[in-house]
């Protein structure tokens, strides 16, 4: 398709999308132009990234990188209801592998022996397609897939007919959005000690800030800020807080490459990326003890000079 060919419509919602960016980071829109053009036209094609690049004053391989890693793009057509199947560690060891061969089974999709490495398998009547993803960020659940862009957690790998039967949403009741997600984490370990997720799971716990305050909420910022940005930082390092994003950098580390005197305005950000497998915790701690958040990022942007979270 040359870009004359381009539903004039798609192209204003192109435009206005690379318009929420400076000019010179206009290569940030990138992720919305992808999802633009799979809504419109299905999956990425190879002119589409080709496009985009151009668009943006990339190279396709820029383009093509996203494409392929990302689980929410594809390259390739679907039926009318895709399942994406969640493969990475957590899912494949709580039988997402299982939960594939039935659902290819049930929708009558043969499998080859190479199977798992196909990108999307597409029934013979196009009604159905599957294919394998990497994590879906809720391992924690595992095993987790998606049906079209309904979420489904604690997956029984042997309902895969249950599944594809979920072909007509149904009407979420309110405040349920339009997935299976299940928010109760399972109960501690006998052996696990919970700090951070001490309170998730209480029956006695709300998110209220009364019931934060009266569990004490709130005293480690009074305290902190009685305390030198130096000796918080001396603190962190001393507790060998790490971040759980995968790679486990020492916070007080990270933290000290901010200069005391930094003259450039220093921006905080709360990162919930939960993308990779065992780092599933984020969305417990916002949903069930967002008061431990906002102090956290409250403490982290006084020790920072931070002055925008
Ligand atoms: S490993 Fe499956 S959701 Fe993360």
């Amino acid at each position: 398709m040359t870009a004359a060919k381009l539903p004039a419509e798609f192209k204003r919602q192109v435009n206005a999308a690379i318009a929420q960016y400076p000019a010179e980071h206009k290569r940030s829109a990138a992720l919305p132009l992808l999802h633009l053009w799979q809504e419109h036209f299905g999956f990425v094609t190879d002119e589409g990234i080709k496009w985009i690049a151009e668009k943006l004053e990339l190279q396709p391989i820029n383009i093509l990188e996203l494409v392929s890693f990302y689980p929410m793009l594809r390259q390739k057509g679907t039926g009318k209801t895709h399942v994406r199947v969640c493969r990475t560690l957590s899912c494949a060891m709580a039988g997402a592998y299982r939960l594939m061969e039935n659902l290819c089974a049930t929708a009558g999709i043969a499998r080859g022996h190479d199977g798992i490495h196909d990108p999307v398998l597409v029934s013979p009547d196009a009604n159905f397609s599957i294919e394998f993803v990497e994590c879906l960020a809720s391992c924690g659940t595992a095993p987790v897939c998606m049906v079209n862009d309904d979420l489904h957690e604690n997956v029984d790998p042997n309902a895969a007919a249950d599944l594809l039967r979920l072909r007509l949403p149904v009407a979420p009741k309110p405040g349920e959005g339009g997935s299976t997600i299940n928010h109760q984490p399972p109960s501690p370990h006998p052996l696990e000690r919970r700090l951070i997720f001490k309170n998730i799971g209480r029956k006695d716990w709300t998110t209220d800030i009364d019931c934060y305050l009266r569990d004490g909420g709130y005293r480690q910022l009074k305290k902190a800020v009685t305390m030198s940005r130096v000796d918080i930082l001396n603190e962190v390092k001393t507790s060998a807080l790490r971040g759980r994003g995968g790679a486990g950098f020492p916070t007080g580390v990270k933290w000290s490459f901010i200069k005391a005197d930094e003259k450039k305005p220093v921006y905080l950000i709360c990162n919930a990326d939960e993308s990779e497998p065992g780092t599933f915790k984020d969305r417990y701690i916002i949903h069930q003890d967002p008061h431990q958040l906002l102090e956290g990022i409250l403490i982290s942007c006084y020790a920072l000079n931070a002055h925008t979270a």
